[in-house]
């Protein structure tokens, strides 16, 4: 997928995932409300750009802008509107909410999404979200159709996680009212918002085999109907007349005057939009606007900048490393001694007087604790502050994956057994379990806080560019001035050296 495509583009965005006590998975951060005018100093063009390219799509395409309606829902109703579910497979962190039953090979307009984000970033890099640019795109698609104008509500943050039990969830045609209902309900909209929002099957088009004549006419699965057979193309109150003659293509939309509950609940909404097309477009632009307001991400990402301001100039990727591989990522390294309940794991051979960056950590903990108490966790500061710190560095980023709870426990026996610099390949083989990961992981100029000269001296681990993140280190081995004898091993040792040899070189290149 392209760069500034949606899902790719969400790179530079590090989003805080799963904090222990937020909402709905969300990070607890300072939330502001959307506002119609969040774009209007950094993207003025902003409305103009996705309105265009939404034009242009329209002339090979006169079904996109249904298509792009449904996007926004289905993108709403699962985590919020956080531009999910244009996220691709990258799994196993990542599973792609685009292949549920309710999306694969239902939901489209992709490809238009990314024409819209490639266009916004040419016109102002990085800063229309993807959640926003679903919701313009909603609003923009309606009223191309003849219906409605609502002011977009905008300034979502884009989540880089999926959700795909709440995705399984989605509305369901075959869904009864009262499940309609809840599964509505259970995102603050009432029953006037699911009659006015079902609204939008006044345009677009229907799988036969969904229908409530299940493609009897001898069509064959997968033959595409029109929603609204009356005026398929537009965007106006015919829908509710269809229902109302008993011609709704789908079960969910007759259900809203069918079901024996509805007389108290739907019905009379059905006829008051069958009625008035005002009192409907009214309606569903209320609804449009409530539904994007469903648990957007909003405010800055404040834990993110407040790690990667602490630790400016620190480096701390190693106790990452030192943490994770000791009972798993679990911010153990971190604890101190505590009589006979935890033996700390900062004092085993290979931490004491080596690993550094404790101070960095509790000063990163404090700035987290005034800003979010109790949010946090240690293992999470740990992830966050290698990624930055290698970024820091001129290194490559990456998601951070969070969510990560703290132990309460050490493991002296399993930090004893941390890779040394004497270890073969085996022995980090045994965890990483994959060679790659092995000759690539190596690579880390973290500092090292032995060897040398006189005992003490520090001497930098990559003499070329010892500042910097990048591929000298792999020139180093290829050259045999590793400084380590488990960092030239990779290369040496005659049992892995086949393996390991050719990916130096590949990464060296
Ligand atoms: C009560 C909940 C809903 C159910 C059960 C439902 C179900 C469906 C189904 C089964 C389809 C046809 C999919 C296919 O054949 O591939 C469809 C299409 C569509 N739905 Fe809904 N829907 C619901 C609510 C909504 C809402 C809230 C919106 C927008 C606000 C919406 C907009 C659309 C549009 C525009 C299409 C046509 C898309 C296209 O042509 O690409 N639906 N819906």
């Amino acid at each position: 997928m392209a760069a500034s495509s949606c899902p790719a583009s969400l790179g530079f965005v590090l989003v805080l995932l799963a904090l222990a006590g937020a909402s709905h998975g969300h990070p607890p951060v300072a939330g502001s409300a959307l506002s119609s005018r969040f774009y209007d100093a950094s993207c003025p063009r902003a409305y103009d750009i996705v309105q265009s390219v939404i034009q242009n799509a329209r002339v090979t395409d006169p079904r996109i802008p249904a298509s792009l309606i449904r996007l926004h829902f289905h993108d709403c109703f699962v985590n919020g509107c956080d531009g999910s579910l244009l996220l691709d497979d990258d799994l196993p962190a990542i599973q792609s909410e685009k292949n549920v039953p309710a999306n694969e090979n239902s939901a489209r307009g992709f490809p238009v999404v990314d024409d819209i984000k490639r266009a916004l970033e040419k016109a102002c890099p990085g800063i229309v979200s993807c959640a926003d640019i679903l919701a313009l795109a909603a609003e923009i698609s309606v009223e191309l159709a003849g219906g409605p104008r609502w002011r977009v509500l905008l300034g979502r943050r884009d989540g880089t996680t999926t959700n795909i039990e709440s995705a399984n969830n989605l509305p369901n045609f075959f869904d009864p009212l009262d499940v309609l209902q809840k599964k509505f309900r259970d995102v603050n909209l009432d029953d006037t918002d699911l009659v006015a929002l079902q609204g939008a099957h006044t345009f677009g088009k229907v799988h036969c085999e969904f229908t409530r004549q299940n493609c009897t006419r001898g069509q064959a699965e997968g033959t595409l109907e029109n929603l609204d057979q009356v005026t398929p193309k537009t965007f106006d109150n015919k829908y509710y007349d269809n229902i109302l003659k008993g011609r709704a293509q789908l079960d969910s939309d007759q259900v809203m005057l069918s079901d024996p509950a509805a007389a108290a609940t739907t019905a009379p909404i059905v006829h008051r939009f069958a009625a008035n097309q005002k009192d409907f477009f009214r309606n569903f632009a209320v609804s449009m606007i409530k539904m994007g307001n469903i648990s957007p991400l909003t405010g800055k990402d404040e834990a993110h900048d407040i790690v990667q301001r602490v630790i400016q100039n620190a480096r701390v990727t190693d106790l990452h490393f030192h943490d994770c591989f000791v009972n798993g990522c679990d911010g153990s390294i971190l604890l101190d001694d505590d009589l006979l309940v935890v033996q700390r794991e900062k004092n085993v051979l290979v931490n004491e007087n080596s690993v550094c960056g404790f101070t960095v950590v509790d000063d990163i903990k404090s700035a987290l604790e005034r800003a979010c108490p109790s949010i946090v966790s240690s293992t999470d500061i740990l992830a966050l502050a290698a990624e930055i710190s290698v970024k820091l560095a001129g290194g490559p980023s990456w998601r951070v994956l969070l969510g990560c709870c703290d132990r309460t426990m050490t493991n002296i026996e399993s930090a004893n057994n941390l890779p040394k610099t004497s270890s073969t390949p085996g022995t980090y083989l045994g965890r990483s379990s994959e060679t790659s990961t092995l000759t690539t992981l190596t690579s880390s100029p973290s500092k090292n806080c032995t060897g040398g000269q006189a005992e003490d001296t520090l001497e930098n681990l990559d003499q070329v560019t010892p500042k910097t993140f990048d591929n000298k280190y792999y020139d180093n081995l290829l050259q045999l001035r590793a400084k380590l004898d488990s960092d030239q091993v990779v290369l040496s040792d005659p049992n892995t050296a086949t393996i390991t040899a050719p990916i130096c070189a590949s990464v060296h290149g």
